[in-house]
């Protein structure tokens, strides 16, 4: 004889609600009506509501406008058509809590359909944290890049003061006697005045000079060249820089080629470079509605191109003309050191850093690397 046959489905269950109880995502099973059929206490948390409050209640209650007003529209479509919109593919939505508030969420609807009945199994994430960490990484990373820039120029200017003074005090000294000659301009003193003028144009050049070691030693300061996979620097540091772009409705677009030769390069300065080139491209789209952003490398000869377009407003004139100085800055809180520095990086590299106006209709900066030894 055989035993009676357990309650299978009435086990199942018990241990579906067991599972549904602990589990710390959100979870609510609705009809297909819309109405509040099972809602777990992890939902509690996240929404406010006891179950009590939202049991048979319709599930547009969790959620603001205009999707309150649009969902039963949506189920009523589905009912109709049998169209999926949702269900099967995970997706970010707003959900409100019962003070009113709202949030951020992943949702994943499911279907279940049972003697002929259908129901619907949300499962819910509220990612309000993830996107505060998100947005005050941003936030950090762009604090950081400033203080580091803000910090390096400090220096410059320091050394720069220091070791320009002499050459500077002498070029004051020498025009200044020059000047006191010129009072008496015998053939014996107009020498002197000669002399005393090519000296101070020495001076001058040592001048020169010194900012230019200067710049010799910024560009070769630390370096530390590895053989580096460019498309894997260009990923890492495209996901750096546009963090938070996404919210900001910019659809980034990161192109890579396949056949790129391998690169000799200082990989933290390919970053910066990269790093300053992106945050240049969002913050110019900042002032544009249609905000694309292509990020892409090819093959080009003997080396790498890599390319950052963007639909912004392009360059003005004056600053067109300028571009690549130092100083160089349209930005309420730019040094407008960034390119300057980036030309500097990607020559020291024997590459070349320009800009043209972009198919996208912004500008297209582009740099190119040659292939490393192989
Ligand atoms: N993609 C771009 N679209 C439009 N203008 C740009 C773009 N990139 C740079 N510029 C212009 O060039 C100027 C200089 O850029 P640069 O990166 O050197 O300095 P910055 O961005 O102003 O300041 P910093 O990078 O030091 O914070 C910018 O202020 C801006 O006017
Ligand atoms: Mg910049």
């Amino acid at each position: 004889m055989r035993e009676p046959e357990p309650q299978e489905s009435a086990w199942a269950g018990a241990r579906f609600r067991g599972v549904i109880e602990t589990i710390v995502d959100g979870v609510i099973i609705i009809d297909a009506e819309g109405s509040i059929r099972l809602y777990n206490p992890a939902c509690q948390r996240i929404f406010g509501y006891s179950e009590a409050e939202v049991l048979g209640q319709n599930v547009k209650l969790l959620m603001p406008p205009p999707y309150h007003e649009e969902h039963d529209g949506y189920l009523a479509h589905y009912r109709r058509t049998g169209e999926r919109r949702i269900i099967g593919i995970g997706r970010e939505v707003v959900g409100r809590r019962k003070d009113g508030s709202t949030f951020p969420m992943d949702l994943s609807v499911g279907e279940i359909r049972e003697g002929g009945e259908t129901a619907f199994i949300g499962i819910i994430r509220d990612i309000s944290e993830r996107h505060l960490a998100q947005r005050r990484m941003a936030q950090l990373q762009s604090e950081l890049v400033h203080v580091a820039r803000l910090s390096a120029m400090g220096e410059m200017a320091s050394t720069l003061a220091h070791e320009l003074n002499q050459p500077l005090t002498a070029v004051t000294n020498y025009v200044q006697s020059a000047r006191h000659m010129l009072g008496a301009p015998d053939r014996f003193t107009a020498q002197r005045i000669a002399e005393i003028m090519d000296k101070a144009v020495e001076q001058t050049i040592r001048a020169g000079q010194i900012i230019r070691r200067l710049r010799e030693f910024i560009r070769k300061g630390e370096t530390d060249r590895a053989i580096a996979d460019l498309n894997q620097i260009v990923r890492e540091a495209a996901a750096l820089s546009l963090v938070g772009a996404r919210e900001q409705g910019i659809e980034v677009k990161i192109d890579l080629a396949n056949d790129l030769p391998p690169v000799l390069i200082d990989q933290v300065q390919i970053q910066q470079v990269l790093l300053n080139l992106v945050r240049n491209g969002v913050e110019a789209l900042q002032q544009v509605q249609d905000r694309r952003l292509t990020i892409s490398t090819r093959c080009s000869g003997d080396g790498a191109v890599v390319r950052v377009a963007d639909s912004g407003p392009g360059l003005s004139p004056e600053v067109a003309a300028h571009l690549f100085q130092p100083f160089v800055t349209t930005k309420a809180n730019g040094t407008g050191i960034g390119l300057s520095i980036s030309r500097s990086i990607v020559e020291a590299h024997g590459g070349q850093l320009t800009a043209e106006t972009a198919a996208e209709g912004g500008v297209a900066f582009q740099f190119t690397l040659p292939a490393g030894p192989r």
